[in-house]
């Protein structure tokens, strides 16, 4: 099982299952692993953080299933995160990342929202690895309070809500920011309009795991795919 604390020695490829045929999931993920992606990115979606319906706690529960060496990285685009950290630890996720705009500042009473650093300790508790994202006009300063106790953060380099969007380069600088910032043992990943022409540009400020949905389910030679992201090293 992958170790996303260690540094890796060239970018990961995260496999998001948002443009795999739904008919045939398992098949498409072991596909995608058998051909060289190091994790499966599943982007859960309640229709009001994000204008999109997607997987619940079931579908990481059928993927532990029928997969049970996959590493599983969970992007919650909700709201509410804390309401489901329990129950997709039980289910079989290995990460669990949620976004910093679904949460409040820790030590301010905000609209009863949650609190990020006790969700980070909740995740970590369940037995996860914890991420936080942003969304591209976000700020990338909200995150500093946490940045020492998170495994993994993730920017979003198009909005939340489908595949097969255009990358958005004006991330990339508080990306190369973030960079500067967090420790060896975090990972930074970008999620959105990546393939072979942006990721260089995502790992030249500092990336080290790259989402592709469209981009690698849609190719016609998803080994060969795979082979270009791992060596668009910065
Ligand atoms: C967007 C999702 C992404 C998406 C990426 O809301 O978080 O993971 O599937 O899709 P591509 O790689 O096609 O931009
Ligand atoms: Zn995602």
């Amino acid at each position: 099982m992958l170790d996303p604390t260690l540094q890796p020695d060239h970018p990961l490829v995260a496999a998001s299952i948002l443009s795999a045929d739904f008919g045939r999931m398992a098949e498409e993920c072991r596909d995608v692993l058998d051909k060289g992606a190091d994790l499966l990115h599943v982007d859960v979606m309640d229709g009001h953080f994000a204008s999109n319906l997607t997987m619940s706690v079931d579908m990481i529960r059928a993927l532990r299933r029928h997969l049970p060496d996959a590493f599983l990285d969970v992007h919650l685009m909700v709201e509410h995160p804390g309401d489901y950290v329990d129950e997709y630890a039980q289910a079989g996720a290995n990460l669990f990342s949620f976004h910093l705009e679904a949460c409040r500042p820790t030590g301010r009473e905000v609209d009863g929202a949650q609190d990020a650093a006790t969700l980070i300790e909740r995740i970590h508790t369940a037995g996860m690895h914890a991420g936080m994202a942003i969304n591209p006009p976000t700020p990338s300063d909200g995150l500093e309070p946490y940045l020492d106790r998170l495994d993994l953060v993730l920017v979003m380099s198009v909005h939340p809500g489908r595949s097969g969007q255009k990358f958005m380069p004006e991330v990339l600088d508080k990306t190369y920011r973030l960079r500067q910032r967090i420790g060896a043992q975090t990972r930074l990943e970008m999620d959105g309009g990546l393939n072979p022409t942006t990721a260089p540009r995502a790992t030249a400020a500092g990336v080290d795991v790259l989402v592709t949905a469209s981009a690698l389910f849609g190719a016609d030679d998803r080994e060969a795919m795979i082979r270009q992201l791992h060596a668009s090293a910065s």
